[in-house]
């Protein structure tokens, strides 16, 4: 979800300045826990400062997906980079009949069978009349895109509701896909800010729900602040991750809870439940890295699961010009660990 950076609160880190003023560009960001820095990333400026990022890759070419520009494509050889602007899936903007169909964000991609299936979220800024769509590509290039518009719709103009309770209550913001290749199962997750992390099962052509679902995870504490999931099931040891991003302004951070089943229930090291406000951090500000969210995870082909995500690096200035942050995850005792 696009939150804005600097909301009421920036005493942790605005040492040296008085509300509004910004902190100087390069201010670190005090930290108790070392994490490592992001992997390094090079390429054209447009590229690489993404939000909400999604990765693939297709033919030994790496595809970076984000919010912006109708959902902005651009390529690289690794990684790490080179990377370069190749131009974008929603050529006119989302077919979906809505007002922020040519504004589209948030995008989620998964290679299915050989076919990539990128949702995406369109809504009308502070309400709940809001949409997930998918698009499908054979090789992502731009161009090659099909729009099917609304895979669930949440509002007043909620044609698509079923009767879920999941769908008349959340807004639809922030997709992400699960899909498991071995039952042919897949869930839809999605939810933001305000309300809860919700997923339903989906149906064989993963474009509509099969039915309504309970929430997954939520954070009693005011503003009730999580979003951006991305669920992953771990090949090497089984379980199944639900990441997500928690937290406002300067306290912007990623957090995991991990559960033996795709529907839950997800728990933190201290067995805290992700519906009670549980989850480990396995990420957040620290020196120059700050507010990292917006996460998912990229399988490498000798299977190295790698966290993306996007944050902000303070040595460029306190904006909403966020780059492409990674890190290598090592499963630690069942959990995750950057480095
Ligand atoms: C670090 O820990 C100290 C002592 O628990 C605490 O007072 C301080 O607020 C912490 N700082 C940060 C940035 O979390
Ligand atoms: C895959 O990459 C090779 C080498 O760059 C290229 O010749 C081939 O056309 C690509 N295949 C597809 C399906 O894009
Ligand atoms: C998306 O495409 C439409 C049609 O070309 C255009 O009007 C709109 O400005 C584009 N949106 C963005 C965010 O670039
Ligand atoms: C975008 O809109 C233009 C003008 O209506 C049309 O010619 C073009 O085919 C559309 N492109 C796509 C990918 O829908
Ligand atoms: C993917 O392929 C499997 C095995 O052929 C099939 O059961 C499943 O329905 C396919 N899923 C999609 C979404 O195409
Ligand atoms: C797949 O979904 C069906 C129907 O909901 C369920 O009975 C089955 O246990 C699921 N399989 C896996 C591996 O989750
Ligand atoms: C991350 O994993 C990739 C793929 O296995 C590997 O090539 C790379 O060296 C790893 N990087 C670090 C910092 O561990």
């Amino acid at each position: 979800m696009h939150i804005p950076l600097w909301t009421s609160t920036l005493a942790t880190v605005a040492v040296a300045s008085a509300l509004p003023t910004l902190p100087p560009a390069g201010t670190l960001i005090p930290s108790n826990t070392t994490f490592p820095l992001p992997g390094p990333i090079t390429g054209d400026r447009l590229a690489i400062h993404i939000h909400d990022p999604a990765v693939a890759k297709f033919n030994g070419t790496y595809f970076l997906f984000s919010t912006h520009n109708n959902i902005s494509i651009a390529t690289a050889p690794a990684l790490k980079g080179p990377w370069t602007r190749a131009g974008q899936v929603l050529m006119n903007g989302s077919v979906i009949p809505n007002q922020g169909s040519l504004d589209p964000w948030a995008p989620d991609v998964h290679n299915i069978n050989g076919t990539f299936f990128l949702y995406y979220t369109v809504s009308t800024f502070g309400t709940r009349e809001s949409s997930i769509g998918v698009a499908t590509s054979r090789t992502m290039a731009p161009g090659t895109w099909t729009d099917y518009g609304a895979v669930i719709t949440t509002g007043k103009t909620t044609p698509q509701s079923h009767g879920f309770t999941a769908l008349s209550t959340s807004n639809a913001l922030d997709p992400n896909l699960f899909y498991d290749p071995f039952s042919g199962n897949a869930t839809l997750q999605w939810g933001s800010f305000f309300s809860n992390i919700w997923q339903v099962p989906m149906d064989a052509g993963l474009i509509a729900p099969r039915s309504g679902s309970p929430p997954i995870a939520f954070e009693p504490a005011a503003p009730s602040p999580v979003e951006g999931s991305f669920l992953h099931q771990a090949q090497a040891n089984g379980w199944y991750y639900l990441f997500f991003s928690h937290g406002v302004c300067c306290g912007y951070k990623i957090k995991v809870a991990r559960s033996e089943s795709i529907a839950g229930p997800f728990y933190d090291k201290s067995g805290r439940s992700a519906l009670q406000g549980g989850g480990e951090v396995i990420f957040a500000s620290q020196g120059h890295v700050y507010g990292p969210g917006g996460q998912g995870v990229f399988t490498e082909d000798d299977g190295t699961d790698i966290l993306y995500y996007h944050y902000v690096d303070t040595r460029e200035g306190f904006s909403d010009f966020k780059l492409l942050g990674y890190n290598n995850i090592t499963y630690v005792d069942g959990w995750p660990v950057l480095v």
